[in-house]
């Protein structure tokens, strides 16, 4: 199985994204590291512990990581996900603890420890632990497998300014960090998280599962449905973070470009920006296999019977 680290903010997708991880015997995951980002620090520690107390799997090691981004102050998303970040039906206060250890000490120590070119970082937050990783431990970059982020947009522009997709908006230093890293990158932008929209359809396969789990993700995505629908009038919200682990399982679900992806870091117009060269129009080296579409029937099936063994 493929040994990863998810480093999240949940956030109800993040949250279907632990789930599916958990769920899938191709994964191996190794601990969450938590971060800001939908929510404070504090409530995100909580939601990633809720998580996985739902899913029977206390035994997988949460570690608190960065309360702020680098440079600029925390802009969070309650607009999107709620007041605690992960609304919709209310899970327990969570009984199992966090870990002493740092998030960001974590990820140094397994790179460090685990075999090189074995351990696969999934962030789907703001990138602020793996770049603070980054700096504080150069040595891990190349004993990175892969980082599979989801962050960016290039047709789809922005959701949280006219620009910038979310996580690298929050934390555009982070991920100007990462994305000059030279590690391997593989990036679900909103270019493809917009394609595999949550119809009602799919909300009802959730709740028929008849199980506490599938009952609870019926009332997260109907949650964020609620939001997407009324501010955007499509036909679906999308389920951003669940890609990465759905890519990680079964790539052909996707396909992308190797391309050259910058981030804007100065102008206050376009801060956060993911400036992605799609058609080589510069002769900048390629850094990230960026994704631009999914094949959405076979992403929910494999979503669903996952989640539904939970
Ligand atoms: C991203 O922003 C967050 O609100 C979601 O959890 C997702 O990671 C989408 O732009
Ligand atoms: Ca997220």
């Amino acid at each position: 199985a493929r040994k990863i680290i998810i480093d999240t903010d949940p956030g109800q997708d993040d949250a279907v994204a632990i789930l599916l991880a958990v769920a899938s015997p191709e994964i191996d995951l190794l601990g969450l590291t938590i971060v800001a980002g939908n929510v404070p620090l504090a409530r995100t520690a909580d939601n990633g512990r809720k998580v996985l107390e739902l899913a029977g799997r206390s035994d997988v090691p949460v570690f608190a990581g960065c309360e702020k981004p680098m440079a600029k102050d925390l802009v969070t998303a309650e607009h999107v996900h709620g007041k605690t970040g992960l609304d919709g039906i209310a899970l327990p206060a969570p009984v199992m603890p966090l870990q002493a250890q740092h998030g960001v000490d974590f990820i140094i120590q397994t790179l460090r420890a685990e075999p090189a070119g074995t351990v696969t970082l999934v962030p789907i937050g703001p990138l602020t632990n793996i770049a603070t990783a980054f700096e504080r431990a150069p040595d891990i970059k190349e004993r990175v497998q892969e980082i599979v982020l989801m962050g960016g947009a290039y047709f789809e522009v922005g959701n949280i300014t006219p620009a910038a997709e979310f996580n690298i908006y929050v934390d555009p230093e982070a991920a100007d960090i990462v994305f000059k890293s030279g590690a391997k990158i593989t990036v679900m932008p909103l270019d493809v998280t917009h394609k595999a929209l949550v119809t009602a359809d799919v909300v009802d396969r959730f709740a028929q599962m008849g199980t506490p789990v599938g009952a609870v993700v019926a009332s997260w995505i109907n949650f964020s449905e609620r939001f997407d629908l009324k501010k955007y009038g499509s036909k679906g919200a999308p389920l951003h973070d669940p890609a990465t682990i759905a890519y990680l399982i079964d790539p052909t679900l996707y396909e992308g470009r190797h391309i050259n992806v910058e981030i804007e870091v100065h102008s206050p117009l376009t801060r956060g920006m993911t400036v992605a060269d799609w058609w080589g129009v510069t002769d900048r080296a390629a850094n990230a296999l960026f994704i631009g579409t999914v094949d959405a029937t076979r992403f929910f099936d494999l979503l669903i019977t996952r989640i539904g063994r939970l």
